[in-house]
């Protein structure tokens, strides 16, 4: 069984869907974090993205390795953040790792979060969800959990939702098989409480 959380970056998506897993007892799969390693290993390279995604060995589970090192902490800087939304925007890039990802949902209990999965990498998904908040609030949160500023948290966000919403991926709109769940104002256990009925009632 798969359930996919799509939703634009901030919309609280990781912890929701990792918080999720962990209650229902099925593997989280973190599709962003793989299009940072592609972002962060084409930082590196003289190659393009696409002979990049296709070449590295991308494993995520608690930790993020890519060829073999922990990449966790690194993928997470705010200029990996802007190199990931660069290499996602490359067709090519995203047949490679929409691949890997089917591969990888195609057996067990998944809980898979990102910007495709309940439209691309598995349509099939028994439980699409669609988070999404205000961007002031995606912005504050995500300040807040990197320290940063939030004015220049908004104004980078900003671009990435554009270009996250242009080639065909619109993210900012629920697609009409899923259902919105705007988490603006919600408390954390009540936007996961939420997810968890619906995943009970699609069992
Ligand atoms: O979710 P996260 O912010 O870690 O994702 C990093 C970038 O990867 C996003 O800005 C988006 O451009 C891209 N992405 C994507 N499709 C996914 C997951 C992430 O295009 N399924």
């Amino acid at each position: 069984m798969v359930i996919a959380i799509d939703g634009p970056a901030g919309a609280g998506k990781s912890t929701v869907a990792r918080a999720v897993a962990q209650r229902l007892g099925f593997t989280y799969l973190d599709t962003g974090a793989m299009y940072r390693c592609v972002g962060l290993a084409t930082q590196r390279s003289s190659e393009p993205a696409a002979t990049v995604a296709r070449r590295i060995e991308i494993e995520v589970g608690e930790r993020v390795l890519l060829d073999g090192e922990d990449v966790t902490e690194a993928i997470r800087a705010p200029g990996v953040s802007e190199a990931a939304s660069k290499v996602a925007a490359d067709p090519e890039v995203r047949q490679a790792l929409v691949a890997k990802q089917q591969a990888i949902v195609a057996d067990g209990d998944w809980v898979a979060e990102g910007r495709d999965i309940g439209t691309v990498v598995a349509p099939d998904a028994a439980v699409k969800v669609f988070l999404h908040a205000d961007p002031e609030e995606r912005a504050r949160r995500r300040a807040a959990q990197l320290n940063l500023d939030p004015q220049d948290v908004l104004a980078k966000q900003r671009t990435r939702d554009e270009r996250d919403s242009s080639a065909g991926r619109s993210t900012l709109q629920a697609p009409e098989d899923a259902t919105p769940v705007d988490t603006t104002g919600l408390t954390l256990d009540e936007v996961i409480d939420q997810v968890v009925t619906l995943a009970i009632e699609a069992k």
